[in-house]
Order: C-alpha cells, then structure tokens, then sequence
C-alpha cells in the first residue's frame, strides 16, 4: 500500500514535469530559472547568477534548448510586470572567437536558435529582444539588461573536474604522468592554460575563465610564479599568430593597496617577478603582460579594457 501510495505521488510529481525549485524560482523540465529585473551587462549578470545558489549548482544565464523552452521563457516573461519590458540576457555569447557562440553553463554551440530576421551581426552577447517579441539578438556585453538564470535539477551537483578530453603536452614537464587537460587548454608543469585573444577589462575576463570549464569554478586568471612559467608563455605567446601583439591579463593584483602584489588565482604573495624596467610605476592595480616589453609585467587600471588585449586562464591539470 505503502508502495502504491509513493509510486503516486512520484507520477504525479513526474507527469507534471516541473522539478522542486526553491521559493522565488520557477521549474520547466530538468531546471530551476530565477528571473532578475535589474540591469546588469552580461558578465555581471552572470556573476550574480552564481550567488543564487551555492557554486556546485552551476547556476548562470539561461540557456535555451528548444522552441518549448523558449515558449516557456516568453510566458514567465509576460507574466511579470517589470521584466515583460525590458530586454533579457541569454547565457550565449562568442567571446572567445576559436569557441564561437556557445552557452556559458555548458560551453556547448548552440543547436537550437531563435535569432531575429538579420542577426546574428555586431556584439559578442544575445538576449531575449523585447523590440522583436522576445526573438534573439546580439550586442556589445557592457549593455545593461534584466536577466534570467537556471539551473540543472538533475546534472548541476558537485562534479569534481573531470575533464572532457586530454591533451598532450607539446611541451617538456617536470612530472612523468601524463598531464590531463579540459578541451584546447595547453598542459605546461602541474597545470593547463588557455589563451583568449579578447579585449575585456580585468574583472570580466576572471568571470569568463571560469567559465570555460562546465561545473567546475576553478579557472581564474593565471598566476605566474617561476621563471620556467614565465619562460612557457612568453613562448606560446610569440608563436600563436592569433596571440601576437596583444598585452594579456594575468590575475597578478595589488587591489589591497597594501604595497603587496598578489595571484587572485591562488592567493600567493609574489614572490617570483618580472616586471619591465622602470615598472610597476602607480598607473594600476593589475598586472598584464606587456607585448612591447617581451611581455615582462606592467601595472594597468583593473577597470580598463584597452584594444590589442587578451587573457590567459589557469587551472590545475586532474
Ligand atoms: C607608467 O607606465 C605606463 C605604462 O604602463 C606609462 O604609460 C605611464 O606614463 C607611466 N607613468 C609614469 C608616472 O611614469
């Protein structure tokens, strides 16, 4: 009896196809969506997104899979007073060329689209377009807008990194096992580095280096701590034709203001330096590596987004 009375109530519970959400969410399928009036530009948003639950949750910007979602999303929309006037943030962006467009939670391509009649054009971020009945449209990701975030029910608990697939190591490393490594990254020593050669300001390119790697927040900004790591990117660097003649941020930073640079990556005081002569001199509190220099180290403003700019992400190899 007992049996008959839980397999019904798991029916139920399975026929009406909406998850458990906590309060404030609302379900659709396998996830939890969270919609945001504020405006926020698309990095931001999706920083804020992944304080709505703890990290392990993988909460970002809303992905959409299929015309019913999409539908799902346009009635949830309407049905808020604020919202159903404002544009709203995707989790779909082609920051990094070599990726093309994907969505940031999944850093899959997108194999269902509802892109209005000419796009998408110009801009690196899609939203759901009030102007065009809430199709799909690019723009530049500093633009502030409302924003829905979501959650798998079902694939979103803790995964330890486990990497999609290996690369091998062009490079000679100290450690004898084979290094393991999340897709494109290059394995150098203990860890596993990828090179994006977009201009974003200090802030933004960390939050977009944890994306990179689906359920894991583990990839930041590089710290760089001897001079044989020193040694492997100003090589890499000099020989990626995509990479040349661009500074890169690396996630060196005195934003304490108490005289003491530091790695945010991993929070270690620097010890190894490579500073260029004369620097750093005042003019910022985050390092990048300065092409004109040979890419020794130069103190920027953390807040600006300079052309010919890049980043390189770390993360330790599994
Ligand atoms: C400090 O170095 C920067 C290069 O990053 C240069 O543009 C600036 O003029 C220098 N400032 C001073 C006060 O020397």
């Amino acid at each position: 009896m007992e049996k008959i009375a839980l397999c019904l109530a798991l029916c139920v519970y399975v026929a009406s196809g909406a998850p458990w959400c906590p309060q404030g969410f609302v379900g659709y399928g396998n996830s939890c969506y969270y919609l945001v009036a504020s405006r926020l530009n698309w990095f931001d948003a999706d920083q804020f997104c992944t304080y709505l639950r703890p990290k392990e949750y993988s909460m970002h910007l809303v992905t959409v899979e299929d015309s019913a979602e999409q539908a799902f999303l346009l009635n949830e929309i309407k049905k808020d007073g604020v919202i159903r006037e404002r544009d709203v943030w995707l989790g779909a962006s082609q920051i990094d060329k070599k990726r093309g467009w994907r969505w940031a939670p999944t850093q899959k391509s997108l194999s269902y689209s509802y892109w209005a009649s000419g796009e998408p054009g110009y801009g690196k971020c899609a939203y759901l377009s009030w102007w065009s009945n809430y199709k799909w449209v690019n723009t530049d990701c500093h633009s502030a807008k409302s924003f829905i975030c979501e959650y798998n029910t079902v694939n979103g608990l803790p995964v330890s990194p486990i990497w999609p697939r290996t690369t091998t190591s062009r490079y000679r490393t100290s450690t004898s096992r084979p290094v393991r490594c999340p897709e494109g990254f290059v394995p150098f020593g203990r860890s596993c580095y990828y090179f994006v050669p977009t201009s974003l300001n200090w802030f933004d390119a960390d939050q977009f280096c944890t994306m990179l790697v689906p359920l894991t927040y583990h990839v930041h900004l590089v710290s760089v701590e001897s001079r044989e790591e020193s040694d492997f990117l100003y090589n890499h660097l000099v020989n990626d034709k995509d990479l040349r003649k661009r500074q890169f941020w690396t996630s060196g930073n005195q934003l304490n203001k108490r005289g003491t640079w530091q790695w945010a990556r991993n929070n270690h005081v620097m010890s190894y330096t490579n500073w260029a002569p004369r620097e750093p001199n005042g003019s910022g509190y985050c390092l990048q590596l300065w092409y004109d220099k040979h890419y020794q180290w130069d103190d920027v403003e953390c807040d600006s987004t300079p052309k010919r700019h890049g980043f390189i992400c770390e993360v330790e190899s599994a």
